[in-house]
């Protein structure tokens, strides 16, 4: 399965804030927002992966991740010069996606917990998304169960939602989703919606919509106020638990993509501070091999 995230957008609610850094480069407590959902996509079992961003802040994401060979990850990169709507990202990755399934993950998407759901179990065939409940469905995109659970409607940002289920920013489809995403028109607000991709697949019976667990930490970065909330929520875990969350060096070398000794050339530059050292302690911490 191929990856992309996307980590492009404005971030004009985070004006002034991200006038010169890209909002997913931007810290979430102890390193940069990416690293959170490349994590997730390690997690899922996806090794190549595409970053689209602005052209601007490409050489910026290339400064931090390269082309991933240290992380024994193959990435790449796309740009899209404006923010056209989330589903252009499969237009944009079109060659990079080709016959093989994909997982979208939001840059500025932050999960904790996943854990097993991201086992896809046999082959992906249409749509794979997850709901959340949420307080303010009104700002996502709504998902509608009937009393089977079966998915009844996916609408965009509705006045009145019809549920507190949103859908969050990871979604797996299956090489279908490139032609779906050619056939879409802009939206009322000028997007190519991932809403609109969603419904295509419902439609035709194709979309498989999984309710989170409880346990399961889905965490927005929208607002000044939600920035900080994700940086103390992912503090407050780390401590108490010593262990990192969303830490992609300790997520690769978990997944058997690096070995001890590329995880320890990872730990050195670092090792002035507590990151270095976490990462170092995973090789001689005999609980670390507990997932
Ligand atoms: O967070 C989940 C929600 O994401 C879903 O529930 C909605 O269905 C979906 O439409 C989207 O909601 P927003 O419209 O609020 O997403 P936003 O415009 O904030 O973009 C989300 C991220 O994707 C953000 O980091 C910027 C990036 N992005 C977005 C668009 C539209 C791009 O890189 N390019 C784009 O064209």
């Amino acid at each position: 399965m191929r990856g992309i995230v996307l980590a492009g957008g404005t971030g004009s609610r985070l004006w002034p804030v991200t006038r010169a850094v890209s909002k997913q480069l931007l810290p979430v407590f102890d390193k940069p927002m990416i690293y959170y959902p490349l994590s997730v996509l390690v997690e899922a079992g996806v090794e190549e992966i595409l970053i689209i961003t602005t052209p601007q802040d490409r050489p910026l994401f290339v400064r931090l991740l390269g082309d991933g060979g240290q992380f024994g990850l193959r990435l790449s990169y796309a740009e899209q010069p404006r923010p056209e709507g989330i589903a252009q990202a499969f237009l944009l990755g079109a060659d990079f996606v080709g016959d093989q399934p994909v997982a979208l993950i939001l840059g500025d998407n932050i999960f904790h917990g996943l854990g097993t759901q991201l086992d896809l179990s046999g082959e992906l065939t249409g749509g794979r998304i997850f709901a959340y409940p949420v307080a303010n469905p009104r700002d996502y995109g709504v998902v509608e169960f009937d009393r089977d659970g079966n998915v009844v409607s996916i609408e965009e940002k509705p006045v009145m939602p019809r549920s507190r289920h949103v859908v969050p920013g990871l979604y797996f489809y299956d090489h279908h989703v490139v032609d779906i995403a050619r056939g879409l028109t802009p939206s009322a607000r000028g997007e190519l919606e991932i809403t609109a991709v969603n419904e295509i697949y419902r439609r035709r019976g194709q979309l498989r919509v999984t309710v989170l667990d409880r346990g399961t930490a889905w965490l927005d970065t929208g607002t000044f106020e939600a920035m900080v909330q994700a940086s103390e929520y992912v503090r407050v875990i780390s401590e108490r638990q010593g262990r990192k969350v969303g830490c992609l060096e300790e997520a690769v070398w978990r997944a058997g993509l690096i070995d001890n000794d590329q995880l320890r050339a990872l730990a050195r530059p670092l090792r002035h501070n507590g990151y270095g050292q976490y990462l170092e302690d995973l090789l001689t911490d005999a609980s670390a091999v507990v997932p």
